[in-house]
C-alpha cells in the first residue's frame, strides 16, 4: 500500500467572496487527493478559512458588522460552497477556532523560549492592505506593488521574528531537495529572492491598533502577525505536537497556492518549522493565476467569475474537467466561456461522451445489453495495440499527475480516447455484425471497448468522480465507493463477462454556443427531473395530434450534427424525420423497427434537413429510447 498523503489549500481569507480562483486551488487539491486515494488508503485533506488581521475587521466594519458574525457568515460561503464543487475535503479549519489558537500560542512560546523572537522599535513603510512592512526596494513606483496605494511610514515597537538566522538553512534545504518547490520556475523565485539578506519578520502587532488576532503569550499588549497564525493551521488541524494525524500526515505533508503567496509558503514557513523544531513540509506545489478574458478578476471591473454559476449551467464535471485540462499548472491562464464551450462540446460530448454511448448501443444491439466472452484466440488478433495503449496511458496518466502536471495527465487519457474511437472505425462492428462467421471477432472488439471504457471511467475519476461513477454504473459494475482503486483496473481484462450493462446515456450535453445553455434534448444523469404533469386537455386536443405507426426504412447520421440521425420511414407514405437519438441509437440500429411519429407536426429544418414530423421518445438518466409497439402494425395505422 503506498504512503499516506497530506494535501493542504490555503485558508481563504473572510474578506471576499469565494470566486473562480478559491475554487481552482480547492478542485487542485480535491483531484490529487482523489488521485492518491487510488493508491492509497490514507489520504487527509485539509482545506480552511483565515480570519484574523485588519483586513478583515475593516470589511466588517464596512457591511456594520461585528467581525464575529461577519468572519462566520463569510467562513461558512466557504464551507458550504465546497460540497457543491464535489470537494471531499477531510477537515475544514478556520483560526478562530480555540484549538488552532492554542497550538499558536505553543509554537510562538516555544520559538521566544529558543531566543528566535526578540523585542524591537522599529519604523517602516507599511502598507494596511496586505497588513505587512515594505522595503523601499519592494515598492513599484513608491506604492504597494498589489494595493497600488503609497504605503504609510509607521513607527512601532514589536516583536521580530530572527529568519536571517536561518536563511542559509534555507538556500541549503531547497538545493538539496530539488522538489521542495515545484514546479522549477517558482523554486527559482525564492532562491533569487534569498541571494539577498533576508530581513527578519515582524510577527506582532500592538493591540492599541488591532485587537482581532491571537494574543502573543508572552506580551499581552500584542497581537500574532496573522501570516504567523494562518500558516500554522497546517500543523494544528492535524492535532500538533501528539495527535496521530500528526504523526501520520505531517511527514508526507504537500500544499497547494497560487503565486500570489509564495513568499510566506517559501520562506516564512520553512523557518518557522525549522525554528520550532518541526520538520518541514515535503513539498509547495505553486500555481498561476486565472485572468479572465486576459483581465485580472476584480469586483470594480465586473468579471469576477461564480463557481456555482458555472456549474449550474455547465454541470460540475464539466466546469472541474475544464479547469484541470486548461490551466497549465504554474502558469497564468486566462478564463473565458466560449473555450469551456468549445472544451466541454469536443473533449466531453464528442470524444468520450459518443464513444460511450455509441459503445453502449452496440453492446445493446448486438449482445443484448451482455458484456461477451472475448474469445481467446481472436483476442490478439483483433487487440490491434489498444491493451498496450491503455498501459502507455495509464502510465503517462500516473507521471504526470504525481507532479500536479493534470492537464498532461488529462491529454494522456484522451490520447487513449482517441485510439478507442479510432479502434471502432477500424474494426466497425456494425460490419462484423453482418457476417455471421466473425460473429468471435465481433464479441473480443465489443469486450475490448467496454474493457477500454471501464479503464476510462477510473482514469477520470479524480477530475470527475460523478461521471466516473455513472460509467460504472452502465458498464455494469457496481460503482462501489472503491471502484477507482488502482489495483483492481491495472491488468487489462478486468471487466467481467455476462454482466448485463444499462442502456446507453448521453454524458455530457452538447453545449449550443448562441445560447450557453445545454440543449434540451440531452438531460445528464445529475440535472435530471421529471417535469410536471401538464394542465388538462380534452379528448378533442388529442384528436388533433395525427400519431402514426411507422417503419424505418432507412438511417443515417447528420454530419457534423452528433447528436441527430436522419431517418426514412414509412407511413403509407414514404418521409424524412430527423431524431436527436444519435447519442443513444446508432442508425443501424433502428432499421426495421416500427415507432411512433407525430405525423401532423409543422416540418421543421434541423442542421439543414427538412424534418417531416416527429418520432415519440422518453428520454431517463440511461438516455433517450425510442417508443415501438409489441406486435407488427400496418405501417400509417394512427394511434388513439
Ligand atoms: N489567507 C491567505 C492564505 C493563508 S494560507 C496559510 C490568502 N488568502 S486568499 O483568500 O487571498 O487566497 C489566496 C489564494 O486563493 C491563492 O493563493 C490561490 O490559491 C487562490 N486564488 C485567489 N485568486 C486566484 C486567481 N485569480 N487565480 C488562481 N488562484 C487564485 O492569501
Amino acid at each position: 500500500m503506498a504512503s499516506p498523503f497530506y494535501i493542504t489549500t490555503p485558508i481563504y481569507y473572510v474578506n471576499a467572496r469565494p470566486h473562480l480562483g478559491h475554487a481552482y486551488t480547492t478542485i487542485a487539491a480535491d483531484v490529487i487527493r482523489r488521485f492518491h486515494a487510488m493508491t492509497s488508503d490514507r489520504t487527509y485533506f485539509l482545506t480552511g478559512t483565515d480570519e484574523h488581521g485588519d483586513k478583515i475587521v475593516r470589511a466588517a466594519k464596512k457591511e456594520n458588522r461585528t467581525t464575529r458574525e461577519y468572519v462566520d457568515q463569510i467562513s461558512g460561503l466557504f464551507k458550504q460552497l465546497w460540497p457543491e464543487l464535489n470537494i471531499s475535503n477531510d477537515d475544514f479549519i478556520r483560526t478562530t477556532d480555540p484549538a488552532h489558537m492554542a497550538v499558536v500560542e505553543t509554537i510562538l512560546q516555544r520559538i521566544y523560549d529558543a531566543g528566535d523572537i526578540y523585542f524591537s522599535s522599529y519604523e517602516g513603510l507599511y502598507c494596511f492592505g496586505c497588513e505587512r512592512f515594505y522595503t523601499e526596494r519592494e515598492l513599484v513606483d513608491g506604492c504597494c506593488p498589489d494595493h497600488q496605494t503609497p504605503p504609510e511610514t509607521i513607527r512601532e515597537s514589536n516583536y521580530f521574528f530572527k529568519m536571517s538566522r536561518y536563511q542559509q538553512w534555507l538556500i541549503d534545504h531547497i538545493l538539496q531537495h530539488p522538489d521542495f518547490i515545484r514546479p522549477e520556475r517558482y523554486r527559482n523565485e525564492v532562491l533569487a529572492f534569498l541571494r539577498d539578506p533576508l530581513e527578519d519578520l515582524c510577527i506582532s502587532r500592538p493591540k492599541s491598533r488591532i485587537k482581532w488576532g491571537i494574543t502573543l503569550p508572552f506580551d499581552p499588549d500584542y497581537v500574532t502577525y496573522v501570516w504567523f497564525d494562518a500558516l500554522l493551521n497546517y500543523v494544528s488541524a492535524l492535532g500538533y505536537p501528539d495527535g496521530e494525524l500528526f504523526k501520520t500526515f505531517w511527514p508526507v505533508a504537500q500544499h497547494i497556492v497560487a503565486k500570489d503567496i509564495l513568499k510566506p509558503h517559501g520562506i516564512y514557513w520553512p523557518i518557522m518549522l525549522k525554528a520550532a523544531g518541526i520538520p518541514v513540509y515535503q513539498h509547495l506545489n505553486v500555481h498561476g493565476y486565472w485572468n479572465v478574458d486576459q483581465s485580472k478578476m476584480s469586483k470594480s471591473i465586473g468579471n469576477v467569475v461564480e463557481p456555482l454559476e458555472m456549474k449550474n449551467i455547465y454541470g460540475l464535471d464539466a466546469f472541474r474537467f475544464f479547469l484541470m485540462r486548461d490551466m497549465v499548472f504554474g502558469l497564468d491562464s486566462s478564463f473565458n466561456e466560449e473555450a469551456l464551450i468549445q472544451r466541454i462540446n469536443a473533449d466531453l460530448a464528442n470524444d468520450l461522451g459518443n464513444l460511450f454511448s455509441r459503445v453502449l448501443a452496440m453492446a445493446h444491439k448486438y449482445f443484448e445489453g451482455v458484456v461477451p466472452e472475448p474469445d481467446p484466440d481472436t483476442a490478439r488478433t483483433m487487440d490491434l495495440g489498444l491493451e498496450s495503449h491503455a498501459r502507455t496511458a495509464v502510465a503517462a496518466y500516473t507521471a504526470g499527475m504525481t507532479e500536479f502536471a493534470f492537464h498532461k495527465g488529462l491529454a494522456a487519457v484522451w490520447e487513449f480516447i482517441t485510439h478507442m474511437n479510432k479502434y471502432v472505425d477500424v474494426t466497425a462492428p456494425w460490419l462484423l455484425a453482418k457476417n455471421k462467421a466473425a460473429r468471435k471477432e465481433l464479441e473480443t472488439v465489443l469486450y475490448n471497448l467496454l474493457e477500454g471504457l471501464r479503464i476510462i471511467s477510473v482514469l477520470i475519476y479524480p477530475v470527475m468522480p460523478e461521471t466516473a461513477a455513472t460509467m460504472q454504473k452502465h458498464l455494469g459494475l457496481s460503482g462501489d465507493d472503491d471502484f477507482y482503486k488502482l489495483d483492481r483496473f491495472s491488468a487489462w481484462g478486468g471487466l467481467k463477462t455476462r454482466v448485463k450493462l444499462r442502456k446507453a446515456i448521453s454524458l455530457f450535453p452538447r453545449i449550443d454556443p448562441e445560447k450557453k445553455q445545454p440543449q434540451p434534448m440531452e438531460t445528464t444523469a445529475s440535472q435530471k427531473m421529471d417535469p410536471p404533469i401538464k394542465p388538462e386537455i380534452t379528448i378533442d386536443d388529442f384528436a388533433r395530434i395525427d400519431l402514426r405507426v411507422a417503419t424505418v426504412v432507412s438511417a443515417q447520421a447528420v454530419p457534423r450534427a452528433k447528436k441527430l440521425l436522419e431517418l426514412e420511414v414509412d407511413l403509407g407514405e414514404k418521409r424524412t424525420i430527423v431524431s436527436g437519438i444519435a447519442g443513444s441509437y446508432a442508425p443501424e440500429d433502428l432499421v426495421g423497427k416500427q415507432v411512433i411519429v407525430v405525423a401532423n407536426l409543422k416540418p421543421a429544418k434541423l442542421m439543414g434537413v427538412l424534418s417531416r414530423g416527429m418520432l415519440v421518445a422518453a428520454t431517463d438518466e440511461a438516455g433517450v429510447t425510442v417508443a415501438t409497439l409489441d406486435k407488427s402494425v400496418t405501417p400509417g395505422t394512427p394511434l388513439r
